[in-house]
């Protein structure tokens, strides 16, 4: 091979290492120009970065300090009966406020969105999701309680309450979505929903049993019992 052959071969590996050399260098050292890319997408935003300086506030400063007052939510210290629906281990027993026609009125309307597609809009645990989920059949599908039930009317209304905001065994907690206001408003509804259904006259107050008039006599009394039985339905 001809001397100069051998010498072009020779500078030619070495102008084909260049580019390679230029890569590594690129991806060993820091530049503060953006990367070459030829689609940007939203590689390079105009944004401002946490701890650092930034010229969009008067204070120079990227990041906002909290207003004052604020409280993060695992800062929360002491006990609220109303905020925690129990004192210690205790589930709070009375509700913390009043309750009202309208917090009843908000209470339903709550439900209907939150708790009404799993436990159905009286609350015997067949909403439109339960009954999907039990045609699909897929084995795996753990049925809402009937709100109804004894032993969901056994409950403390602090119970009630912490079930909504932190949700139970296969229910997921609507903490996040509904407030605390809210969350007794609905605990309210669902007393009216076992009261309606699971009630007896003597949980009225004197006057208002009074006001009802006598009870039935007791030969409408099968038709009661059958009239109940089909308001039972049509209310699912
Ligand atoms: C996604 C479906 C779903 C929604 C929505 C839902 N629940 Fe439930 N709920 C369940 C299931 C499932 C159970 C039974 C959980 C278990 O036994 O594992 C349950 C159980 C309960 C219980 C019984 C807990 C106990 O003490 O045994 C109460 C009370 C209750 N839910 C209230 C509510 C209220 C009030 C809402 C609306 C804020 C609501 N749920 C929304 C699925 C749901």
């Amino acid at each position: 091979m001809p001397r100069i052959m051998k010498s072009a071969a020779v500078v030619l590996t070495l102008l084909a290492l260049i580019p390679v050399l230029m890569l590594v260098k690129a991806r060993v050292t820091d530049s503060g120009r953006p990367r070459l890319s030829l689609v940007y997408d939203m590689d390079d935003q105009a944004k401002v970065k946490t701890q650092r300086a930034g010229a969009l506030f008067a204070d120079g400063r990227a990041m906002r300090p909290p207003p004052t007052g604020t409280v993060a939510r695992d800062e929360l210290v002491g006990q609220d009966r109303r905020r925690d629906g129990r004192v210690d281990t205790l589930w709070v027993e009375t509700f913390p406020a009043p309750v009202t026609a309208a917090t009843l009125e908000r209470g339903r309307e709550r439900y209907g969105v939150y708790c009404a597609p799993c436990h159905g809009l009286a609350g015997n645990g067949d909403g439109i999701v339960a009954k999907r989920a039990e045609a699909l059949m897929e084995g795996t599908w753990v049925p809402p309680s009937n709100l109804v039930d004894a032993a969901i009317r056994a409950r403390p209304v602090g119970h009630l309450y912490n079930t909504i905001r932190f949700g139970i065994r296969k229910m997921p907690a609507y903490g996040s979505q509904i407030g605390v206001d809210d969350r007794w408003a609905i605990v309210a509804y669902v007393r009216a929903l076992q009261a309606a259904q699971a009630g007896s006259p003597s949980d009225l107050p004197p006057a208002d049993l009074a006001a009802l008039g006598p009870p039935p006599a007791p030969a409408a009394a099968t038709t009661t019992a059958t009239t109940t039985g089909t308001t039972g339905t049509t209310q699912q």
